[in-house]
């Protein structure tokens, strides 16, 4: 699409994340950047890109990107809302049933060739028709997951910053203090953005309030968690699984966690749809095109750098 339009693109060349000085090498002389949530956009990258105007984000998150200082160098910063909003909600759902029926470990347990055959007993795990979701950060995909976890037949429990009427009509949610959705929540999932207020909402107290039954989920930001706190949580039973796709030191993981059975990990894949990251990349080149036409930005987050 760009490239169609005329614009010259110096393309990272696969699929790996770019180094820092690969970054401020590629930066010195672009207009325009799409950078990935593994790039730190910050008031350094942002000095050495003298004619930047618009960095697109190719995520909804934009904790990587420094957006006070973008807006002070009269830069646009655009993410990605909407379009990852479902294929969020559907992995989120993969992990909230793989961890609380224990899929990975079955599944690992029978690719091994160590299942000996039907039993009784064998990896029980936790129900999740007609219990209770709670949903810490009740935005678009929280919203969405939401809505999926009625079709399970669940009350839904949620904290928001502020209210959402639109979830307690539709959906019959409970807006509670954290503190009590952590103590009745069957299932914890998280979709709040990265910022100050939601770093490690679930910390060493959060886990002991939940119940010892409880299955936490995580694919909004690794930092949420205290992973080396959940890691304890887990290995100790203070909560029964759990399911990542993102960590606080991506890629890499809290010492013990990988040696977990009751916890499935995935590589941050919340919207890794051909179809999610197909509009995620139109989205980012049309925020691109318009902003370099001198037009408006279409999800603009500091829109008043264009007026
Ligand atoms: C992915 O993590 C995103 O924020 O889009
Ligand atoms: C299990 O396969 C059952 O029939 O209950």
């Amino acid at each position: 699409m760009l490239r169609d339009a005329g614009v010259v693109v110096d393309q990272q060349p696969d699929d790996r994340p770019a180094t820092r000085s690969e970054l401020l090498q590629h930066v010195a002389e672009a207009d325009a950047l799409l950078c990935m949530l593994t790039e730190r956009i910050d008031a350094e990258a942002l000095a050495a890109a003298p004619n930047l105007r618009v960095v697109a984000n190719l995520a909804v998150g934009y904790d990587n990107v420094d957006v006070p200082a973008a807006t002070a160098a009269g830069v646009v910063v655009t993410n990605t809302p909407d379009v990852l909003t479902e294929a969020t909600a559907d992995l989120t759902w993969a992990l909230v049933l793989a961890a609380a029926r224990r899929i990975g470990e079955a599944e690992r347990a029978v690719r091994d060739g160590r299942w000996p055959g039907w039993g009784p007993t064998h990896w029980l795990g936790q129900p999740v028709w007609g219990r209770t979701l709670g949903v810490v950060g009740m935005g678009k995909i929280g919203t969405a997951v939401a809505r999926r976890g009625r079709g399970f037949g669940m009350e839904v429990v949620y904290h928001n910053r502020r209210r959402v009427p639109e979830a307690e009509a539709e959906l019959g949610a409970r807006y509670v203090e954290l503190d009590e959705l952590f103590a009745t929540a069957d299932v914890v999932s998280l979709h709040a953005p990265l910022n100050d207020e939601s770093r490690h909402v679930v910390d060493a107290a959060a886990l002991a309030r939940m119940k010892p039954t409880a299955v936490l989920v995580n694919t909004a930001r690794g930092p949420l968690v205290d992973e080396a706190a959940l890691v304890d949580a887990l290995a100790s039973g203070t909560i029964a699984a759990a399911g990542l796709d993102v960590y606080e030191g991506e890629p890499e993981l809290a010492p013990g966690l990988r040696d977990l059975e009751q916890v499935v990990l995935l590589p941050h894949i919340g919207s890794a749809t051909t179809e999610a990251r197909g509009a995620m990349a139109e989205l980012c080149c049309r925020n691109i095109l318009a902003v370099l036409a001198g037009e408006p930005a279409l999800t603009p987050l500091n829109p008043e750098v264009q007026g």
